[in-house]
């Protein structure tokens, strides 16, 4: 398929996405000089918007006309150019409340984000962009609640791990119809492999090393006319997981045991293709090859929600395989497992952290982050097997949040992971094996957009093996549709019908209930 037929096809999705949202479609042509003279539409990566507060919000998007262009610099030439920006309070910009100029600067890939502050709670915003006389499709936007506000009603959408090869990503049609008050992406947005034959799509190059293998790497998932519909349809907060720089890393350590300063170029790189191609706040920007992601945010009084970090500042996985480094299965006889000194967080997020809890308000306590959290046995009878690469390989890391969570008095905590590409309920208790033990919090794992998952038998040993585990299934992509109110929160499990179909239907595999004031999971 050729870049310009390409280029229609993202028009034509993107106004089928706006048309869903009930939005009329505007491709208005200004009278302004040109930047540069595109080969191309240059918006084929559409637009998208982020880690919104009840004032603000940030938006996003990269000059690309030619996306898959082999220097990663997506048919650009080498110069900044000057972007216009327009933020409106209706669909049609009738009102248009706010615009501006932004540099898209050749080092960013010709991202650019605008910050728009002084805005109104609670309200949904419209905005694009303009370079020379391209101008791009719209979006909508909106705004958190008032932080002092007694909300009934907000609705979240969770989505993590959307391998390109192992299927088309029709969870996010059913989000973006859904247009939710805010999603969360709480990790894998591309993954790092070289092509796999036999798939339904492939991967555009080889592995993932350079600041230019990833660029690609990102602008071919962009490409996805269904990923930019749910990015258009409102704002996102995303934390990364391992995939987003290699399988199995931590921290500064390589999951496949490269020489230490090579691994630490190619992290560097691999944050950098995500500061330019998520819309995070400028405070995200890299410096040094670290990037500041994990943020909280309050939900009027209804709850506060932390995004945490949990691969940038690990230790390494405990009793790795001989001659190799990441992940494991390990069992009683790892005794660094255990130990004290060991982080999943780091010290300056668990501070920052344990502060926020101080200060937590919200009926409900949403901690989003990559990876499964409860303790998860995979031994079936006698003696412990437990993965290194999840909080299961980190249980003094995991002691430590839950102390917190205790002794801050949070009320209703939920933890939300991904990672596994399963749906997995969990009631965390003072004794993880014990399921009358005191609960403490509960956790929803969602599945994978498409990614494949174990199979299914593994789930069921898990099952057989955990008595805090409710359900784990493992056969469907899909979805997490959160709905919280004061009383109760709802998480109904989507699951699609055909993950190799981009049309493919959904259904509510389950609903899950917790009502407020008790800490535990049940099926509606
Ligand atoms: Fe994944």
């Amino acid at each position: 398929m050729t870049n310009r037929r390409r280029s229609l096809l993202t028009r034509r999705e993107l106004l089928a996405a706006s048309a869903a949202l009930g939005a009329v479609a505007a491709w208005p042509r200004l009278a302004r000089p040109a930047a540069p003279a595109f080969t191309d539409h240059p918006f084929q990566l559409g637009l998208s918007s982020g880690f919104p507060t009840d004032r603000s919000v940030v938006l996003w998007t990269r000059l690309a006309p030619d996306p898959l262009a082999a220097d990663g610099l997506g048919g650009m030439p080498p110069q900044d150019v000057t972007l216009r920006w327009e933020l409106a309070a209706d669909e049609q910009f009738r009102r248009i409340e706010r615009r501006g100029e932004i540099i898209a600067s050749a080092v960013n890939a010709h991202s650019a984000r605008v910050v728009v502050d002084h805005l109104q709670p609670a309200r949904d915003y419209w905005y694009r962009f303009m370079a020379g006389d391209e101008v791009s499709g719209t979006a909508r936007t909106r705004t958190l609640p008032a932080a002092n506000r007694e909300l009934r009603d907000f609705r979240i959408a969770i989505a993590n791990c959307q391998h390109f090869e192992h299927g088309q990503w029709a969870a996010y049609r059913h989000i973006a119809r859904s247009a939710p008050d805010l999603t969360l992406h709480i990790g894998d947005y591309i993954y790092e492999g070289a092509t796999t034959p036999n798939r339904v799509r492939a991967h555009a190059g080889g592995q993932c090393m350079t600041l230019t293998d990833y660029r690609r790497r990102y602008a071919q998932y962009q490409m996805d006319p269904a990923l930019q519909m749910a990015h258009a349809a409102g704002p996102w907060i995303s934390t990364w997981d391992d995939h987003e720089v290699e399988n199995d890393y931590s921290g500064l350590y390589s999951g496949r045991a490269a020489e230490p300063a090579a691994f630490a170029t190619r992290r560097a790189a691999a944050y950098q293709a995500y500061f330019e191609h998520l819309p995070l706040p400028p405070t995200a920007a890299p410096v040094d090859g670290a990037v500041a992601l994990y943020a909280s945010r309050r939900i009027g009084r209804l709850a506060d929600l932390y995004m945490l970090d949990q691969r940038q500042y690990r230790s390494a996985q405990a009793c790795p395989q001989k001659g190799r480094a990441g992940g494991n299965r390990v069992g009683d006889d790892c005794l660094e497992l255990q130990s004290e000194s060991r982080t999943m967080l780091g010290a300056a997020q668990e501070t920052w952290f344990d502060a926020q809890l101080k200060q937590a308000r919200g009926q409900w306590n949403l901690l989003a982050q990559g990876t499964v959290f409860s303790q998860v046995d995979e031994q079936i009878g006698a003696g412990h097997r437990y993965a290194t690469d999840n909080w299961n390989g980190y249980p003094a890391a995991r002691r430590r949040v839950l102390d917190a969570l205790q002794r801050r008095r949070v009320k209703n905590p939920v933890i939300f992971s991904g990672d596994i590409h399963a749906f997995i309920a969990a009631n965390i208790g003072t004794v993880p094996d014990q399921p009358d033990s005191t609960p403490l919090a509960t956790e929803i794992v969602s599945a994978s957009i498409s990614s494949d998952a174990r199979p299914q038998q593994q789930f069921e040993d898990w099952l057989k093996e955990n008595p805090n585990l409710l359900l784990a299934e493992g056969r469907y992509r899909g979805y997490v549709a959160l709905r919280l109110s004061p009383q109760r929160l709802q998480a109904d499990l989507m699951a699609l019908d055909d993950r190799d179909n981009p049309q493919s239907a959904q259904r509510v595999l389950q609903s899950l209930v917790i009502e407020a004031g008790v800490p535990k999971i049940q099926r509606a």
